[in-house]
């Protein structure tokens, strides 16, 4: 990957840093406020704020028409990491590399700061100035779609409930598309709705891409919570060992997992090309993706 890829990524990282400090400071102060920033504003990779930037710039759209939804999707993420962590969930104390918020908050105000990003997520997508009524109805439909209980929250209820089970591959990949896939879905939908029509005619391209890199994106996390870092990922090595989770290298193996993403580049790849705009930041996001170790 080339030094290209690391410059944009900082960027689009600094421009929503940024964004949400500055979207968050128009809050009142309390607690449930303090532990929605202790969590958003924490180091995260900011991979579905650049699938929004990245797909919007690929047809042109301006970055100002992109700034909200990025916004959205990230807090509607960190919603879903702050449940993830919580004891009747994945139990995890450490995250972005902090205590997890209901470590440092308690575990009523994590509940109620995860409730709380979510609702914002949509809030500032509705009251975005610069996009038409019909594209907001059409991103808001498409983000509470895709976090609910045919999207996200699904993914999450199959996921526990396939703890210490065996289940097959088909099943884990459903678990995976819909914990993991459906957020980097939207986040790509969201960058084609801002850029309108002629960004649109390419849904289904942009959508097998999506497929493709969202499943591989929860592979690749799979492997690093055996081969990965603590200190280099911000968060605990071992979990799903540790809770039996139905995982691909629980299921497959460490290789097999390898290439399975591998494969999942490729055909990513091939999506992309079907798209005559330039795609080159998709393509390296797709890379950062399967080689990532954070
Ligand atoms: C972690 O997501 C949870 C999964 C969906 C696998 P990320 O790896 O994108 O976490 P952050 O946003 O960088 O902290
Ligand atoms: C989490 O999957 C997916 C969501 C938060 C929706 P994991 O449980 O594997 O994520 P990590 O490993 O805790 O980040
Ligand atoms: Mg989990
Ligand atoms: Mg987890
Ligand atoms: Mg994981």
């Amino acid at each position: 990957m080339d030094n290209s890829f690391i410059v944009l990524h900082e960027q689009y990282s600094q421009r929503i840093n940024r964004l949400l400090t500055e979207y968050l400071a128009n809050i009142d102060s309390s607690l449930l406020k303090e532990a929605m920033e202790y969590s958003l504003l924490a180091e995260g990779k900011r991979i579905r704020p650049f699938l929004v930037y990245a797909t919007g710039q690929m047809f042109d759209c301006v970055l100002e028409k992109l700034d909200a939804p990025a916004a959205a999707i990230e807090a509607i993420h960190s919603y879903s990491l702050i449940h993830d962590d919580l004891p009747a969930m994945d139990n995890d104390e450490l995250r972005r590399g902090r205590p997890t918020c209901h470590i440092k908050y308690g575990e009523a105000t994590a509940i109620l700061a995860g409730d709380a990003l979510q609702s914002y997520g949509y809030s500032l997508i509705a009251n975005i100035p610069n996009l038409s009524d019909n594209t907001k109805i059409l991103m808001l439909k498409e983000l509470s779609f895709a976090s609910g209980v045919s999207g996200m929250c699904l993914g999450q209820s199959l996921d526990l409930q396939a703890e210490e089970k065996v289940i097959t591959l088909d099943e884990l990949e459903l678990i995976h598309v819909h914990k993991t896939g459906a957020l980097i879905k939207t986040a790509i939908r969201l960058g084609m709705f801002a850029a309108g029509d002629k960004a649109m005619q390419y849904q289904r391209e942009l959508d097998n891409y999506a497929y493709c890199i969202g499943l591989a994106f929860q592979i690749q996390d799979d492997i690093l919570d055996v081969i990965g870092n603590k200190n280099v990922m911000g968060k605990n090595q071992g979990v799903d060992k540790q809770l039996a989770k139905s995982t691909y290298t629980s299921l497959i193996g460490l290789e097999n997992s390898i290439q399975a993403c591998q494969r999942l580049y490729k055909q990513a790849i091939e999506a992309l090309d079907k798209i005559p705009y330039n795609s080159h930041a998709l393509t390296q996001l797709a890379d950062f993706i399967i080689t990532r170790n954070s």
